[in-house]
């Protein structure tokens, strides 16, 4: 199993303290009292004077519901003015108080919950339980956020100037929640490699599985991989310049049936097969129903396909059809047909979409109370196919009156050959959290975010719709060399 916490803490952005503002405490740490949330009732307060901060161990629950809440704020010594809201990755909420060292070294008050949440990978543990889902879809983030505003009130005697979301992954998710239920929580919002489209994704994910259990062959790992290095070289130079990433998956012209009979370079299976290149075709393009429309986006060529289309898929995705969807644990997946896959993807749709989906286009309160949503997603992500994040952009679009519009308060910036949150091959961008701040505070809207591959190479990252583009002339690994069309 794929591990998604470490990818995902990986991409957490730090922050650097705001200029010029550093309030200190009005009252003792311990001295701190149980604030009020409305629909639930504090159970407990545990205030500790730790070296720079006071830690705040708050436990709340609902009603007869009997959940046991934890959330946990830290309040530095000195304070920068702003709140920092941490999130959760795979099906964990959050809740570690590892997410909160960065955010108050740098002078945030900062929160995380566990939303209530038994330990459980792939949520399996919690799947039947109406609170517990309805904590980890929403309910939680925005309540710790409540506790975190009036803590910050009580121990500064002011509630936060500025505050902000800061998740990748679930935590991306649990963002852009923020922005569609709660629109006045926070002024920032940074969702990176967000798992919005949670009712589809998470279905569409297992699509690969369920082509190759039809087709009769788990296509070898080897030959994936040489046939998305074989898309990668096809379009490589579709951006004017050859440096190992195609810039837009979705102009990419490549198809694998050219490559049959050819070399697969592969010793489990020299010669690349028509019914492997069939299959490859098929997890790019997505997954179709009986009459061949499109369900969901297919995973952008050049993603690597070996965690995907393995014939162990994540369990996160596992786990979701057969105990939040199906409610049947020992459902066997291998069963799934072209015939039965559309119809576990509309229940999925019919039980969660309004709950859980995370895909509401209609942002419009959260635009008219002034807040920005900074979104960046791997074009690469093997996890999350990068493309539900340009799905989610386009359906917010066209509600909302187009791209330019749109810009004004929500950018999204595709990182190509980036994977879930950080790693790849391309160039990851390197302090998103801080271009957002400067977005909110000095309304200086980010037009490119700066990135750096692992090889050292740099990149301005467009926003999209913009795409990257190859002046003709300069060092080719240089951001200066690349411009935005
Ligand atoms: C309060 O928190 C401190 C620090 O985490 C811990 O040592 C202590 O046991 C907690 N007290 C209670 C009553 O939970
Ligand atoms: C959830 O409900 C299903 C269907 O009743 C049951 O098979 C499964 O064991 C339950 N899961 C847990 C963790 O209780
Ligand atoms: C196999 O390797 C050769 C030489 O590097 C290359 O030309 C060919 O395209 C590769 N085949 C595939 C399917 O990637
Ligand atoms: C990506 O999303 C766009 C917008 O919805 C869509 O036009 C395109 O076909 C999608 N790409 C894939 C690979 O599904
Ligand atoms: C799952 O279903 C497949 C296809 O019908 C079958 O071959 C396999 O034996 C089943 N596995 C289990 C554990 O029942
Ligand atoms: C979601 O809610 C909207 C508005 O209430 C409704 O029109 C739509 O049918 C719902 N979708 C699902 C899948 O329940
Ligand atoms: C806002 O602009 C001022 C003046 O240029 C600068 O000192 C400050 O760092 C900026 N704030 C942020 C959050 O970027």
């Amino acid at each position: 199993m794929k591990h998604f916490g470490i990818l995902a803490l990986a991409g957490l952005a730090t922050a650097k303290p705001l200029q010029g503002r550093a309030t200190q405490p009005i009252i003792s740490c311990t001295s701190l009292s149980a604030p009020t949330v409305d629909g639930a009732v504090v159970t407990s307060i545990n205030a500790t004077q730790q070296d720079a901060h006071c830690a705040v161990d708050v436990y709340l629950t609902h009603g007869t519901a009997a959940d046991n809440v934890h959330i946990l704020t830290w309040l530095p010594t000195e304070w920068n003015g702003r709140y920092e809201g941490t999130g959760g990755s795979g099906a964990v909420a959050g809740g570690s108080s590892s997410s909160l060292s960065n955010p108050v070294a740098a002078g945030y008050a900062a929160g995380t919950t566990n939303a209530g949440l038994p330990s459980s990978s792939d949520g399996a543990a919690w799947a039947n339980d109406t609170q517990l889902r309805t904590n980890f879809a929403y309910l939680s983030v925005h309540e710790m956020t409540l506790v975190g505003k009036a803590l910050t009130k009580q121990y500064y005697g002011q509630e936060p100037v500025y505050s902000y979301w800061n998740g990748c992954s679930t935590g991306g998710r649990q963002g852009n929640m923020e922005v569609q239920r709660y629109p006045t929580d926070y002024q920032g919002v940074y969702a990176a490699s967000p798992a919005i489209n949670y009712d589809r994704f998470q279905v569409a994910q297992l699509w690969p599985f369920v082509v190759q259990t039809v087709e009769g062959e788990f296509v070898p790992k080897c030959v994936l991989t040489a046939l998305t290095n074989a898309a990668i070289a096809a379009c490589d130079g579709d951006d004017g310049g050859k440096d190992g990433l195609i810039s837009n998956p979705n102009t990419c012209n490549f198809d694998a049936a050219s490559l049959v009979g050819q070399a697969s370079n592969c010793s489990e299976s020299p010669t690349l097969t028509a019914r492997q290149a069939k299959i490859f075709k098929s997890i790019a393009h997505g997954p179709v129903d009986t009459s061949g429309n499109k369900l969901f986006s297919g995973i952008p060529l050049g993603t690597p396909l070996g965690t995907l289309a393995s014939t162990s898929p994540p369990s996160l995705m596992t786990s979701w059809v057969k105990n939040f969807v199906l409610r049947e644990p020992n459902f066997n997946l291998s069963t799934v047909t072209y015939e039965t896959f559309p119809k576990i993807f509309q229940q999925s749709i019919d039980m969660y979409h309004n709950f859980s989906g995370t895909s509401n286009t209609d942002l419009s309160s959260f635009q008219s109370a002034g807040g920005k949503l900074l979104s960046w997603h791997g074009f690469s992500d093997s996890i999350i196919g990068g493309n539900g994040s340009v799905q989610y952009r386009v359906d917010v679009q066209n509600t909302m009156g187009g791209a330019a519009k749109v810009d004004e308060f929500f950018r999204l910036f595709m990182a190509p050959g980036v994977d879930h949150c950080s790693g790849g091959y391309g160039a990851v961008p390197e302090d998103p959290f801080n271009a957002l701040v400067a977005w909110v505070e000095n309304g200086t809207a980010p037009d490119t975010l700066a990135a750096k591959g692992s090889s050292g190479f740099t990149r301005n990252l467009c926003r999209y719709p913009l795409q990257l583009k190859y002046t003709g002339s300069g060092d080719i690994n240089a951001a200066a060399s690349w411009t935005c069309v």
